[in-house]
């Protein structure tokens, strides 16, 4: 077979500039030993392919070919072995190893050279036996239909029958048969749904495939959500993970797709699974970004689309540099407040990231353990019925233990208390009459916040029957 190699060189195959100098041979794309695209090949015969490349090659090869099956041996190989060359070894072949071989570019797979063989065995006609279990086939209206009884020698052409329906064959319009892909339905209807199998006659003798289980597929997205609420925060140098969730109804297909600021430049990586539940479908999708960067932050969208339908989840994504705190005074660092209010909140300015441990202290000792009318709501303080004790210096301790940040902020609460007269309490007694030129001492206590000033008025006595007219 080396001398196939040599021919394909010598011919200028592939882009070979030198007229027989290997040295300047250079290969846009791996080449197989092998002058033709099939290779039909007896059951139990040995299947032996040489390739040869430029860089280090690998192979793709039918799912029926187990590895341990495969023998690939690598080596260096030209003149100067300047070349790679990669030889697939198959002592055995058997039917289910009919398919398509590939040798490739390890590092650029999409550059290859491919050959179908067929392993030829006149007892399975059908590449997957017979006693596989029924596999399931998803019909879409107007798609084609694709019943895969691909069969193992180019010259079987094979029936696709109905379960209790007629045989249905190749009509070159509608139905197609290809052995290396089974029947085609073009434009499927109603009714190819159900169950099919393909017959094909080998010498005399009739052999079923395995059975396939036509689904129609209807496209409904019952809901979208992603594992985030709609903001996320992440510090630079992070792993981004978003799961984006998406159930359907039993028998649909979704497409999955995301939308992010470094999508163009490939910043993520995105990892697919299909539940099966027994009322629904449920897919999932998920997407990491393993080093946040400052310019993927922004908005990422997960996109589902089941034929016409489509449905979306939106997550806004900030990035921040290095962890911080940011504290200040809402409105001054002296807050004042009425006695008699049902609430009042102390709530200073606060951004952090990550988020951080709040506590916060009346004059110096922690303030919910002073008192039970203290409560903390989210990163505030909440005073529950403000009375005069309340006033204080009220300090918040913010702290991020795992960044060593720390920050304070003391604010000075002042309470108000409106002015009460003390002897208002007690029954204000008449002083009675007093002689006239002795000395009478009237008090009046008096108390509020801030300390009030006291005024007298003086009222002359009413006469009677008249209403008195105060007097200052
Ligand atoms: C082999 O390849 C050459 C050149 O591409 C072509 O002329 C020839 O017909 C091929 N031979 C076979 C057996 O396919
Ligand atoms: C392949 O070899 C096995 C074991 O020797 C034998 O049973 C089988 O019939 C052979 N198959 C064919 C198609 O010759
Ligand atoms: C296919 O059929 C042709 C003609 O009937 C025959 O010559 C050829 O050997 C067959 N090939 C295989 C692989 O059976
Ligand atoms: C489906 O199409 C076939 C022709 O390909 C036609 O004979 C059949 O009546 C159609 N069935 C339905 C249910 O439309
Ligand atoms: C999609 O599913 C919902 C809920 O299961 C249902 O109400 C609606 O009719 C379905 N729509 C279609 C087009 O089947
Ligand atoms: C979302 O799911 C991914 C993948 O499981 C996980 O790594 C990530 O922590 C989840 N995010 C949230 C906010 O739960
Ligand atoms: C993604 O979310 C779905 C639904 O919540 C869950 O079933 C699945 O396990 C999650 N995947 C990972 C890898 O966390
Ligand atoms: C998913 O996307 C592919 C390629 O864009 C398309 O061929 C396929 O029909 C889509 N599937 C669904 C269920 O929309
Ligand atoms: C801010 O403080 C000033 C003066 O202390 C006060 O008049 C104003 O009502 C305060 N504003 C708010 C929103 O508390
Ligand atoms: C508040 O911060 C200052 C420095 O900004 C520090 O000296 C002080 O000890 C802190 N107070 C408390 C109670 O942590």
């Amino acid at each position: 077979m080396m001398h196939f190699i040599l021919v394909c060189l010598f011919c200028g195959f592939y882009g070979a500039f030198g007229k027989g100098n290997e040295q300047k041979v250079r290969f846009g794309v791996p080449v197989l030993d092998v002058n033709s695209t099939q290779v039909v090949l007896e059951a139990n015969k040995t299947l032996e392919l040489k390739c040869r490349g430029d860089r280090e090659l690998s192979w793709a090869f039918p799912g029926g070919l187990g590895r341990d099956q495969v023998k690939v041996v690598n080596s260096r190989c030209g003149k100067t072995r300047q070349h790679f060359c990669s030889n697939l070894r198959v002592s055995r072949s058997q039917a289910w190893h009919t398919g398509l071989y590939r040798c490739r570019y390890r590092h650029q797979t999409q550059k290859q050279q491919s050959l179908y063989v067929y392993v030829t065995d006149s007892r399975q006609p059908f590449v997957e036996h017979t006693d596989m279990s029924p596999t399931v086939l998803y019909m879409k209206v107007r798609e084609p239909l694709v019943i895969p009884c691909r069969v193992t020698n180019p010259n079987i052409t094979a029936t696709l029958v109905k379960y209790y329906g007629r045989p249905l064959s190749q009509d070159q319009r509608n139905i197609l048969w290809n052995s290396r892909k089974g029947f085609t339905i073009q434009t499927p209807n109603l009714s190819y749904i159900g169950l099919f199998h393909c017959e094909a006659v080998v010498d005399g003798v009739k052999h079923n495939s395995r059975v396939y289980f036509v689904h129609r597929t209807v496209s409904n997205i019952t809901e979208v959500y992603l594992n985030t609420s709609g903001s996320v925060q992440a510090l630079k140098g992070e792993r981004l993970a978003l799961n984006c969730t998406a159930t359907a109804e039993l028998n649909t297909r979704v497409n999955i797709t995301w939308d992010y600021p470094g999508k163009r430049n490939n910043a993520g990586s995105s990892f697919k699974r299909l539940v099966r539940h027994p009322m629904h479908m449920l897919f999932y999708n998920i997407l990491t970004i393993p080093k946040l960067r400052r310019s993927d932050r922004g908005v990422y969208t997960c996109r589902v689309t089941s034929g016409e339908q489509s449905k979306q989840q939106k997550a806004v994504v900030t990035v921040y540099n290095r962890p911080f705190i940011r504290l200040k005074p809402r409105n001054g660092s002296v807050v004042e407040v009425q006695a008699g209010q049902k609430s009042y909140k102390l709530s200073p300015k606060l951004r952090a990231f990550p988020s951080p441990e709040v506590v916060w202290l009346k004059d110096g000792r922690v303030a919910a353990e002073q008192c039970s009318r203290y409560h903390m709501d989210g990163t505030s303080l909440v005073i529950r019925d403000v009375a005069e004790e309340d006033a204080g210096k009220y300090t918040v301790l913010v702290r991020i233990q795992q960044h060593a940040l720390y920050q304070n902020l003391t604010l000075t609460l002042l309470v108000n208390v409106s002015p009460e007269i003390g002897e208002k309490a007690v029954s204000l007694q008449d002083p009675g009459s007093v002689p006239r030129g002795s000395k009478k001492l009237l008090h009046c206590t008096s108390h509020g916040v801030p300390p009030p000033h006291i005024q007298w008025l003086w009222h002359p006595c009413p006469s009677k029957g008249l209403p008195a007219a105060p007097r200052a």
